[in-house]
């Protein structure tokens, strides 16, 4: 059943105050980070500081004034190879974005046409954190901490909302191929890191709806129309999605809810990119480089910035950004764009947010919610910095300060904070993010 619930002050709420689930469930005891250490984000070089042009003498300056018309040509060549090298003509194309492609599967591609659809999920700074294993009587999904995000996801909740997508993509692409599913989750108390089984017979099944927009779902980090409000209809259709009693959905729909959420995030944001540690993990995720993104598949990129085209096209003509504009674009983007045109933020929430159960529930929750609203032409957003910085407090023993905070924006009833977003009907296009193709994540048992 799904949880509405509203923030206790200084929101004032838009929709009915919280429900309690229906049948109030023993929060489970704590679980601690049930995995071990895992190593560092793959590190990507800070960007080098471009290097210093020659600058022309007077009499070569002259030489090359002599073939005026030879230079222009030359200008107007090498604008256009940098403009092809960074993929300016190119948004969406290259085997980076192969997978998009692949992601209705190809005929005779048995169960791998499920996972086809699984990567295509939403995922924290598409990291990717997931392996699959395709067995005789199914699928099984597995996390892979090589691909953790250090100092940004020091508790690995982030990790399993990932997962979380991912097995909600999975289960949707099996009824379309042809094959009726079980799931278990967590199915070794001795392994959090084997996070499904998926077992899979030939039958029919109903298909969802929602099957049809995986590839169509991006996440957009553009202005969204400040014309057009989210109805309490729509917000309740959204609500409508959750089946799950420890998870809850918190609406800041009024100006006074959705300044005091977009007031705090912005201090996450500032204090997120002071923190070196976060700032260098959010940066190696950083692909500004459109050779660099091809080859890896993975990470944040220019074109999913939700820039204006014209400044899209800039940032991929200019040499690749540095750590410190890098953090204070992402600054004044959190701030305008992304928190002044929100129709309305939300906070998935949970009983406890150490389960990994819960958060792998309220991952399948956001891709749910995220594919409706692409259906419904809605664009969304996750915005984690609150939680992240609350997490990194925990984590490095810091002052509590976004951590106390957060803590006020939640409903009474125990409800913590899970994935924080911010929803509205899009003014620009969301693009495709890259994907590892199914093959390079998947092993064939
Ligand atoms: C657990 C989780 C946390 C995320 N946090 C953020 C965030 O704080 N800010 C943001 O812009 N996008 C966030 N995202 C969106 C991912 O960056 C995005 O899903 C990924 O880059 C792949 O792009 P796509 O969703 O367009 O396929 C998050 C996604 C997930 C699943």
């Amino acid at each position: 059943m799904s949880t509405i619930s509203t923030p206790r002050p200084p929101a004032s709420p838009a929709v009915p105050p919280a429900v309690p689930p229906a049948v109030p469930p023993a929060v489970p005891p704590a679980v601690p980070p049930a995995v071990p250490p895992a190593p560092p984000a793959p590190p990507t070089p800070e960007t080098p500081a471009p290097e210093a042009g020659a600058v022309p003498t007077r009499s070569r300056r002259t030489v090359l004034l002599g073939g005026g018309a030879g230079l222009l040509v030359l200008a107007a060549g090498g604008t256009l190879w940098r403009a092809a090298d960074q993929g300016v003509f190119a948004t969406g194309e290259g085997p980076a974005y192969a997978a998009w492609g692949d992601g209705a599967g190809t005929p005779g591609g048995g169960t791998l046409n499920l996972v086809r659809a699984a990567i295509l999920a939403a995922n924290a700074h598409d990291s990717q954190p997931w392996l699959f294993r395709v067995t005789p009587t199914g699928i099984t999904l597995h996390a892979d901490l090589r691909r953790n995000l250090g100092a940004i996801d020091p508790l690995l909740r982030e990790m399993y909302l990932s997962l979380g997508c991912a097995l909600e993509n999975l289960t949707l692409a099996a009824a379309p191929h042809g094959y009726v599913h079980g799931l278990t989750l967590l199915p070794n108390p001795r392994d959090p890191t084997h996070v499904a089984t998926l077992t899979l017979h030939r039958g029919a099944a109903p298909v969802s709806p929602l099957y049809a927009a995986i590839p169509r779902r991006h996440t957009n980090r553009g202005a969204y129309d400040t014309a057009r409000p989210l109805s309490a209809a729509l917000r309740a259709r959204l609500q409508a999605l959750n089946t799950v009693a420890d998870i809850g959905i918190v609406w800041y729909t009024s100006s006074t809810a959705k300044q005091a959420f977009s007031a705090l995030t912005m201090r996450a944001t500032a204090a997120f990119i002071a923190d070196r540690p976060q700032s260098v993990d959010d940066f190696g995720w950083w692909r500004g480089d459109w050779q660099d993104l091809q080859r890896r598949k993975d990470g944040v990129t220019i074109d999913t910035a939700g820039l204006s085209a014209p400044t899209r096209v800039l940032g991929k003509m200019l040499p690749p950004e540095s750590r410190a504009s890098n953090d204070q674009a992402w600054l004044t983007s959190t701030r305008d764009p992304q928190l002044t045109t929100a129709a309305a933020f939300g906070v998935i929430v949970a009983r406890n947010p150490r389960d990994n159960r819960q958060r792998l529930d309220a991952g399948r929750l956001w891709q749910r919610m995220h594919l409706w609203a692409t259906t419904q032409g809605l664009a969304m957003q996750p915005l984690n910095q609150t939680v992240e910085r609350a997490e990194r407090e925990q984590a490095a023993g810091l002052t509590r300060e976004i951590a106390t905070g957060l803590s006020a924006l939640m409903p009474e009833g125990g409800w913590r904070p899970l994935m924080p977003f911010r929803i509205g009907y899009p003014t620009t296009e969301g693009f495709k993010s890259p994907r590892r193709p199914a093959t390079d994540v998947t092993t064939m048992v």
